[in-house]
This record gives structure tokens, sequence and C-alpha cells, in this order.
């Protein structure tokens, strides 16, 4: 069905709070394809925003999940004090969960939510198997050749290829704990060529894309659709916090790749809190993710995580639904400028 969307965007899933039913529904209305974000939600406010997405709007739209990884063995005890002794708030617990991935995947089953997509590593083939006997699509994000691969093997129906640009956490399936993404980084249009020529599956391409030019460019480069984030997050129907929406509008500050918020590679704005931590934080997500929870839920802008892709500073607030329209268009111009500068045959 990817490959059949009336227009090819997808507004990405943004666990935190950033993803809602109003925003997944108008993307729909304007012929794009929406995303919730199930990730940190309890079971039954996923399903209350299943409920409320599928009353606003009768088009398919999607759920995205987290996939739990391995637990930490790290001594995260040091880590822990030098973030009390930076914030005014005592820091969690750093406890390992599997953000309730069993019940929410028999949810989404029990839903028929039309697309899933999974997130930080694959879903089990015997679960694609149910999902696809369930009557949805499943998207499995990746971010190198191998990684789509693997995703390939599980019967993944489409794949999400994730740039480094790409705001928010990296799916990575495994953090090598080493280097600064958790693996080798390759950008937007160098992760899709490479995963293209390695599977056969629809693609959709995220990161960093802001314009309709950027759909263009990887429509062009063999994507079925572009997946944007942070175009989103300035929407008035996003849940984006008003901290977070100024610091986007200001466009001032770098972004990094960072642990130091949940202990998993993820991209932000440059604050406080990332610069003195970012190479401390050991890869323990999600200990690390609960080891901070108080410090970002203080609000201050110091101290928060700010996710945003690199391009953020091109970010043109609107409604979603123009969002999705100036878009097209815009696509609809890069193309035949570029077009016009291909000699004919
Ligand atoms: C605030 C925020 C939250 C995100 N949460 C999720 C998530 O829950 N699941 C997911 O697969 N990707 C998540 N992402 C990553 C997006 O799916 C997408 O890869 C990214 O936004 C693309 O880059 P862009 O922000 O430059 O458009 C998040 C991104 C942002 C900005």
């Amino acid at each position: 069905m990817l490959d059949r969307l009336e227009v090819p965007v997808i507004a990405a899933p943004m666990a935190g709070g950033a993803s809602t039913p109003r925003l997944v529904a108008e993307v729909a209305r304007a012929g794009g394809l929406g995303f919730l974000a199930a990730g940190y939600l309890s079971v039954e406010a996923v399903a209350e925003q299943v409920t409320a997405t599928t009353g606003l709007t009768d088009r398919p739209f999607g759920v995205n999940l987290f996939v739990p990884g391995p637990r930490s063995t790290a001594d995260l005890a040091g880590y822990r004090e030098r973030v009390r002794a930076q914030s005014p708030a005592e820091p969690g617990e750093p406890r390992w969960d599997d953000d309730a991935y069993v019940a929410k995947l028999e949810l989404v089953m029990a839903l028929r939510v039309p697309v899933v997509s999974f997130t930080f590593g694959l879903p089990a083939p015997e679960d694609v198997h149910r999902l696809h006997a369930a009557g949805s699509t499943v998207v499995v994000t990746v971010t190198t050749p191998q990684e789509a691969a693997q995703a390939d093997r599980v019967g993944a129906d489409a794949l999400c290829v994730q740039g480094c640009d790409a705001g928010g956490h990296r799916g990575t399936f495994a953090d090598d704990g080493v280097s600064p993404g958790g693996g080798e980084l390759f950008g937007v249009l160098a992760a899709l060529r490479l995963v293209r020529d390695r599977v056969d599956l629809p693609l959709i391409a995220t990161g960093g894309l802001v314009h309709g030019a950027d759909v263009a460019a990887v429509l062009a480069a063999g994507a079925v659709a572009a997946q944007l984030g942070t175009a989103f997050l300035a929407t008035p129907e996003a849940g984006t916090s008003a901290a977070h929406r100024q610091a986007l509008a200001e466009g001032t500050r770098r972004t990094a790749l960072t642990r130091a918020f949940s202990g998993r590679p993820a991209r932000g704005l440059v604050n406080r809190f990332l610069s003195e931590n970012e190479g401390s934080a050991p890869p323990a997500y999600p200990e690390v993710h609960h080891l901070t929870r108080p410090v970002r839920a203080t609000g201050d802008p110091e101290l928060m995580s700010m996710w945003a892709g690199q391009t953020y500073p091109l970010v043109r607030p609107a409604p979603a639904a123009e969002v999705v329209a100036r878009l097209v268009s815009e696509a609809r111009q890069a193309l035949s400028v570029a077009n016009a500068r291909i000699p004919p045959a």
C-alpha cells in the first residue's frame, strides 16, 4: 500500500508527545500517511490514540513500536551521580523495561492497524506473519544495508531507510557503544542508494527532509515516499512542547548525535546537558532514559532533550495539511527544473 499513497509524504512517528491523532488525521486528509508513536506510552494510551485517530479519519495510518533490546550490564551509578550534580531534579532509577512490546503488538493486531512500523530492531518472523494475517503492512526502520538485508529476511513489506541526518533516535538494531551513531553513519541519500542495491522492497526515506525538493530528491533516488519528522514538529497539530518549538524556531543551536538523554544515539539540539554529557553517557537504553526522565521533565531548555534533524532551521511552521500540500507543489516544481537540466535522449 505504501507505493500507492495519494501523496508520497509520511509524518514520522514521534514518541514523547509530538505525534497526535490530530496530526495523523490531518496528514491523511491531505493524502499522506501519518504514524502514531507507541513508544513510552502505556498500552491503554496507545489504544486510546488509535481509537481517537479512527474517529477522525477513515484513511489508513500507522503505529510505530520500539523493539526491546538487551539489559545493560554497565555500571550506571557514576552517570547518575554526574547527572545529579547538574540538575535541580533527583535523577530516576536506571531500570530496564521492554516498553510493553508484546502487549502493544497484540493490541495493533487486534485493532487491525493498517501499517505497523518497528524501530530499534527486528520483529520476529512469526509476528510479521501474524501482522500480515491481521491485514497490516509491516515496515522496519534500517540505517545500513546490512540491517536492510536482515529486515528483508524477516518478511518486512517495506523499509524505512533512516539517514544520520534524522532527528530523534537512530533506529540502529544494536548500539556498538563506541561511534557517535552506534554504527556506521550514512546520510539519507547514501543509505537509500546502498539499501536499494541490497534489497528489492519499497523504501521510505527519512532524515533531514523538510522541503518538496528533498521529497523529489529521494523519490528520484528510488524511494516510494519521504518520511518527515522535524518538519511536522512545528505544526499546530503536533504535541511539541513550547520550549522545544521555541528552540526550533530560533534556529541558532547546532544539532548533535548523543546518548546523553537516553543511552541510545539520537540527534537533538545542543544544550548544556547534551554538551556536558555527550561523551560520558553509557550505551544503556532504556536505563539512561529512565535515569534522566525527571531531569528532562523540568522543561528547562538547557536540560531537556529537544530532538531535531540537521536541516531544522529550514522548517516553515504551518498547519499539517498545508505542509503536505506545499511539499507536493515544491516537489513538482523541483522535478520540472531538474528535468529541464537533463538533455533529451
Ligand atoms: C521528536 C522526535 C521523536 C521521534 N520518535 C520516533 C519514534 O518514536 N519512532 C521512530 O521510529 N522514529 C522516531 N523519530 C525519528 C523519525 O522517525 C524520523 O526518522 C526523523 O524524524 C527523520 O528526520 P527529520 O526529523 O530530520 O525529518 C523521532 C524523531 C523526532 C524528531
